[in-house]
Order: C-alpha cells, then structure tokens, then sequence
C-alpha cells in the first residue's frame, strides 16, 4: 500500500489542479479534511467536494468539471469500470469492481487500476486485506506522508475516520494499516492510545449516562434504564457529582474506574452473560491529548460521531472545517447537529415503538416511511434490534430516500458467528428488484424501488433462511 501511496503522491504533485471528491461520511469527510491539508501544505491547487455516492451519474458531471486530476477519498473503487480515460486517484478500501467480476476476468480490471497510468488506486483488497485494516481517511493520510513525512500530524484525523467506520469494533482494537497509522500518531504526539471502558462518551457524558447509553455490549438492567445506572454507581461508592456538575468517565480516578469496569463485569455475569460479552465493555480506546478535556474532539469515537452527524443532515462542509482545525463557528454548529441528530433519533425510536416490528420466518422489519431520514435509518435499526431483545433474527429498515427507499440491515453477532453475511443478502435482494446493495456481514444497506418493499423483505427472509440452514449443514467439500 505504501508503493501505491507513493506513486499517488507523485502524480499529485506534478498535478496543476485537484479535484477531491469525498464520501459524505466521517470517514469520507475527514480522509478529504487530510487530503486538502496535505494538498495545501504542498501548496496544490484544489477544490473539495462532498457526494452522497459516487455513481454513473455523478462520474458524468465530475468529467465536465474536468479537472486535471480527481482524487476519490472513501469510494470509487466500487466505480473503476466507469472510470475509463480519467485522469483520477482513489484511496479506498471498499471492495473493487473487479470484485463482481469472474475470477478468470478479474486480472484485467486489477490490472486496469494497477497499471492504467491514468487511474491509481490504493486499496487494501488489492492485497488480499480486507476493509478494515485500513479506512479512506486512512488511505488519504497513507497519500498525505508518502507527500511529506511531516504531514504525520494528520495521522489523528485519520484514526478519527477509521474509528467512525467502527474498525476497531470486531477485534476492540484497530489493526493492520491502522496501527502503523496509530503508532505515527503516537509518536508525532497527536494520539494516545489505552485500554478503557469502551462506551461512548467518555469525554462528554455523565458516567450514568454513558452506561444508560451502551449498546455495545448491552448491560442487562442498566441499557435504557437511567435510574438503574445512578443507583447501580451510587450502591459501588462513585460520586456522580463534583458540586452542581455530572462528573464524566474522563474525569474519574483510576481506582474508580477500576472498580466501576469490574462490577459491570460481575453485575453482567451475573445476569446471564457470557464471557464474550463482557469482554467487550474493555479494549482500546484513542484520545487526541492536544484537544481540550472535555471536549468531543479530545475522543476519537466522540469526534467520529460529531462529524457524523454533520455528513447526516447535509453539512459536510461544518463536519470538514472542524477536521480542518476550526474550534470556533464551525463547531458550534457541528455541536447543534449532533443534537438535532439526537432529538431525531429520540423521535424516530418513539414512532418506531409505536409502528412495531413485522416479523417473518427469519427477519424482523418496520418501514419508517419519511418519519425516519435516510441517513439515520440504520442507527435506528441498530438500537431496535437491540432494544427487541430478539438475538434470533436480523432486522430490516425502511425509509424513504430521495432515490427510492432505503433499507439498513442489521444482524446480531451470534448470527454472524454462524455464517449469515447481509452483504451478500443485501447485494442479491436489491439486484432482483432493480437496486443495488452492500456493505459488511453485521451491518449492510441497500436502495430499493419503491413499491417493492414487502417482496423485498420476503425476498431477505428466504435468503437469510437459506443462509443459516447452509450454515448449519455439515461442509461439503472442497469450495
Ligand atoms: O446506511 P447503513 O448504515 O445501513 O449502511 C450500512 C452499510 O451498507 C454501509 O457500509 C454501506 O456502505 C452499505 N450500503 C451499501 N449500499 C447501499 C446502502 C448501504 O453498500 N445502497
Ligand atoms: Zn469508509
């Protein structure tokens, strides 16, 4: 990856212009954050834009513009086969075109991103990795050193899009790439990174609320019950308050947190957990030591979601500007989008109460019709699969989109462990009803036709069927 870096650093500075195109979430919003830091600090003219896919169309208006070189953070790699005679970069870690293709053909499109002097890419896939060793913001930031060793100071920002693409989720810890941007970070004084309490909001939230908050893993009793978490703190000894003001995780001594982690552990156990769930409550966790404490900016989980929620409600450009350095207006207004997220979310949870989930066979389902925003869609059907209780089955979201509707799945891990791979599912489903899908095993999305969403969630309900009992069946062979 680091070659490839290299020889996109090079033709980026030979370029008289650049056009930097991101995907408009963190990840996309910070990798453009480093690319247009790099790009100016190399004193290269360009301008940044923001796009909610990268699709046919959108390749179409950006060959107008035409710039001397497009570079491409957070997709692109799902786009090469419309990429022809372009003079483009792309540093992505989504899986390539040459993905969809048969095996026996696939060589020539790699060969096409490899060795087209005219399209570079940098992708993990292409080294056999997989997603999320590395993020787009990861890869910008790959570009942005390979440009000037002394851009190593971006490799925070970088960590911020990786940890906002939950790559450090599955393993509760970053790895690949990552930790040799981790350890860049470390050592250019940017970073740090410890084994803490994993829940959000260490910097920000009063500790009972955090815990009230967690879904990852999710605290028998104290998940969605707030009275519960200051009872459960107050029975251990912790002072909730210092004076009038809620103490937050951030601010609590070493030997309180101690004890907090270890009686969450023995409050889980228990309750019926099992070690794999517990475990969970603890692993690596990355601050940024120049941000103020306090601050969301000072946590990388807290940054990504800020900058998430600007991506959400169409503000990219407040969530790049804070990227780029501004603590001041920019944001303040990403401070108010994420609690008009919050309210949003909140409302949408209510409706989704009152609606219900439809269950089939397999799946679980509710349509949010235009209650629900496309964007916040999936974390609403996250936190439903969660609060159903259901460990059995997926669920399936629907909302409305300005391009049809919207569909979030979201799986939970024991399914997971067991073979059912959304991504696929998602893939195949929309393919038949004249969209198109994708994303990972536990987490995965795709846009539909309206109209055709009850034959849709029948269509998963077979596959995710058909997936469990394949996965049960003894192995057959050789694949
Ligand atoms: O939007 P949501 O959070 O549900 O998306 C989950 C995953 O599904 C994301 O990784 C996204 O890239 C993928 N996805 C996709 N195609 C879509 C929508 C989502 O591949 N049309
Ligand atoms: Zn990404």
């Amino acid at each position: 990856m680091e070659v490839q870096a290299q020889e996109i650093a090079n033709r980026l500075r030979a370029a008289e212009r650049v056009g930097v195109y991101c995907h408009i979430d963190a990840d996309g919003i910070t990798g453009g954050a480093i690319a247009s830091e790099a790009l100016s600090r190399a004193g290269i003219s360009h301008d940044v834009s923001f796009l909610k896919k990268l699709d046919e169309a959108s390749l179409q208006v950006i060959r107008r513009e035409a710039p001397p070189v497009a570079w491409f953070v957070d997709f692109g790699a799902g786009q090469l086969h419309h990429m022809r005679e372009m003079d483009a970069v792309i540093t992505d870690h989504h899986v390539p075109t040459s993905r969809e293709i048969p095996r026996e053909n696939r060589r020539d499109l790699v060969r096409f991103a490899e060795a087209s002097d005219r399209v570079l890419m940098v992708n993990p896939h292409m080294d056999g990795e997989g997603s999320d060793v590395v993020s787009g913001a990861g890869l910008a930031y790959a570009v942005a050193r390979a440009m000037d060793p002394k851009n190593r100071d971006l490799a925070a920002v970088a960590i911020v899009g990786a940890v906002a693409d939950v790559q450090d989720q599955e393993f509760r810890r970053l790895r690949g790439f990552n930790r040799t941007i981790l350890q860049d970070g470390i050592e250019a004084g940017v970073v740090r990174a410890s084994i803490d309490l994993r829940l959000f909001g260490r910097e920000t939230r009063p500790v009972h609320k955090m815990l009230q908050y967690s879904q990852d893993p999710w605290i028998p009793r104290l998940s969605g019950n707030g009275e519960a978490c200051i009872a459960f703190l107050l029975e251990i000894g912790v002072d909730l308050k210092v004076e009038e003001t809620w103490r937050t995780w951030s601010e609590l001594e070493a030997g309180e947190k101690r004890r907090i982690v270890s009686e969450l552990a023995t409050h889980m156990l228990g309750r019926g957990c099992g070690w794999r769930e517990v475990e969970r409550l603890v692993g690596e966790v990355y601050t940024l030591p120049r941000e103020p404490v306090g601050s969301p900016t000072r946590d990388a989980k807290e940054f990504g979601t800020l900058i998430n929620a600007c991506g959400r409600y169409e503000a990219a450009e407040v969530g790049y500007r804070v990227c780029r350095g501004d603590r001041g207006e920019a944001l303040e207004e990403a401070f108010r989008l994420l609690a008009g997220h919050r309210e949003h979310l909140v409302s949408s949870l209510q409706w989704i109460e009152e609606i219900g989930l439809t269950q089939l066979d397999a799946v679980q389902y509710f349509h949010a019709e235009d209650k629900v925003r496309d964007t916040v869609v999936g974390i609403a059907a996250g936190i439903a699969l969660q609060a159903s209780g259901n460990r059995q089955m997926p669920i399936l979201a629907f909302a409305y989109a300005p391009d049809g509707v919207k569909v979030s799945a979201r799986a939970p891990r024991e399914l997971v462990a067991r073979g059912l791979d959304l991504a696929a599912i998602m893939r195949e489903a929309s393919k038949r009803f004249g969209g198109e899908g994708g994303g990972h095993h536990a987490a995965a999305g795709a846009t539909i036709p309206r109209g055709t969403e009850e034959e849709f969630a029948h269509a998963v309900d077979a596959l995710v069927k058909g997936q469990l009992s394949h996965a049960a069946a003894p192995p057959s062979g050789p694949p």
